[in-house]
């Protein structure tokens, strides 16, 4: 394993790390995204990366910063690796996480480990049915998806146009109420709770704990967890075996905001059926006639959500840390070392993926995302994302729902055609629709 020198460290440090960590690495600060779009930020930084892994060959390249050993991860190989090898000897636990995670989900399984955290995934699975593409409550939680989808095509069906406000905020009522039940629909209060968490929790330790915040935000969630109401995961959460590991309450935060970035990958699918008409034309046929009442499996709108966090990753960087002192080809790395695999560059990594710039759903199809282990908007391995079938689920059902009435055309100018290498950085919020209602299918 080769090491950095001073001046590429610095390098890596100012156009890798800095821009991900600025853009939040646990909720997105909107204004630092935009700059980053501007700045072509992604572009650079994968282009700096390709230069390194030139100069210093694929194998990860040890970063020496004062206070943290890093070894950057620059082939998909060697992410199968690493991935391959978690939680022994590669922890998802990593330093980074704990600071950050530890603020307000102290026992949350990304950040346990050992029996605790063998404990707190299998809980997980259990609740998230991990393994199964259709969820066992898929039918309760496809009508949630339905109720929220129609009421945001009657606000297009006025307005001709759907931007990302109208967007989230229904997409909010469907994570409240798949998570917490019916009750939660309108409890923004909770969600911004979580928000102002998270955003707190990017400074890790630059900032001190919103300590106010947090026990509000815990009363509210246990006020849900105990209602259990029917049909939602907390009904799960209470009636699925526990031990005095588990720690339920702290498994249920993750669920709540990593569901916000799934909205934003359906929007950003969204958006590219809007310019992509052959692409548009394969989602609508697979739609088209399909009664939506029914839970289902659509493999090519899942697909279209998949290929859009391959191209805009919501989890930019998949850390682990060494749990045992390792020795990669031939060099020591002392227990605590960090392993980073930056996913913006892996997944659009032109050297390597014929696809990588381009807006192609058929690799989750054909068996082509699956060969390799560059395209990991789920991560992968035993610390695989356990809540994936249910985003796909969720997020294609929605999309359904908006595609069988309306046709959509991106009015906002963004770049995303097949002309041109897609951009790296995508913000959604800036993203706006036009819709033309379609004849009744
Ligand atoms: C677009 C949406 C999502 C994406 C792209 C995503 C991606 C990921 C990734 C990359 C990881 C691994 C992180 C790491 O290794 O550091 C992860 C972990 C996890 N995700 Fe997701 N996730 C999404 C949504 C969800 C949802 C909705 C849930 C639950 C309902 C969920 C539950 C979890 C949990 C519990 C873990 C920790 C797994 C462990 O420690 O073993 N995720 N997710």
């Amino acid at each position: 394993m080769n090491t950095a020198s001073v001046a590429d460290t610095l390098r890596i440090g100012a156009l890798v790390l800095g821009p991900t960590v600025a853009r939040g690495v646990l909720a997105r600060r909107p204004r630092v995204v935009r700059l980053a779009e501007a700045a072509d930020a992604d572009r650079r930084a994968g282009r700096l990366l390709q230069r390194m892994r030139a100069k210093y060959g694929p194998g990860p390249l040890m970063l020496r910063f004062p206070v943290r050993r890093l070894a950057l991860v620059l082939s998909s190989d060697d992410v199968g690796r690493v991935l391959a090898g978690s939680p022994e000897p590669f922890a998802l636990a990593s330093l980074e996480k704990r600071k950050a995670l530890g603020r307000f989900q102290p026992h949350g399984v990304l950040i346990s480990t050992g029996a605790d955290r063998a404990e707190r995934r299998a809980f997980n699975e259990a609740v998230l049915d991990t393994a199964q593409p259709v969820h066992r409550y898929g039918e309760t939680i496809c009508v949630k998806v339905r109720e929220e989808a129609e009421l945001l095509r009657e606000q297009i069906g006025r307005t001709g146009e759907l931007d990302w406000d109208r967007f989230r905020v229904a997409w909010w009522r469907v994570i409240r109420r798949v998570v917490l039940g019916d009750a939660a629909r309108d409890d923004h209060e909770i969600s911004d709770l979580l928000t102002t968490l998270r955003m707190n929790a990017n400074w890790s330790y630059a900032r001190p704990p919103r300590r106010r915040v947090r026990r509000r935000f815990a009363e509210r969630l246990r006020h849900y967890l105990e209602e259990a109401e029917p049909g939602s995961l907390a009904e799960l959460v209470a009636r699925t075996p526990r031990s005095d590991r588990t720690e339920p309450a702290d498994q249920v935060p993750q669920w709540l905001f990593a569901f916000e970035p799934a909205g934003m990958a359906a929007y950003r699918a969204l958006a590219l059926l809007a310019t992509h008409p052959e692409q548009a034309r394969r989602a609508r046929e697979e739609v088209d006639g399909r009664d939506l009442e029914r839970p289902q499996e659509l493999p090519f709108l899942r697909a279209c959500v998949q290929e859009s966090v391959r191209l805009w990753p919501t989890t930019m960087a998949v850390l682990r840390d060494t749990t045992t002192e390792t020795v990669w080809d031939g060099t020591r790395m002392p227990a605590g070392t960090g392993l980073l695999i930056h996913t913006p560059f892996l997944q659009r990594d032109e050297e390597t993926l014929p696809y990588a710039d381009t807006f192609a759903p058929w690799i989750w199809l054909d068996g082509t995302a699956q060969e390799s282990w560059s395209d990991i908007p789920f991560s992968g391995g035993p610390g695989e994302c356990p809540g994936r079938n249910l985003v796909l689920l969720t997020t294609s059902c929605f999309l359904a729902m908006l595609i069988q009435r309306h046709d959509f055309r991106l009015v906002s100018g963004q770049p995303l055609t097949y002309a041109r290498p897609l951009p790296r950085t995508l913000e959604p919020f800036g993203l706006r629709l036009r819709a033309r209602p379609r004849a009744a299918s």
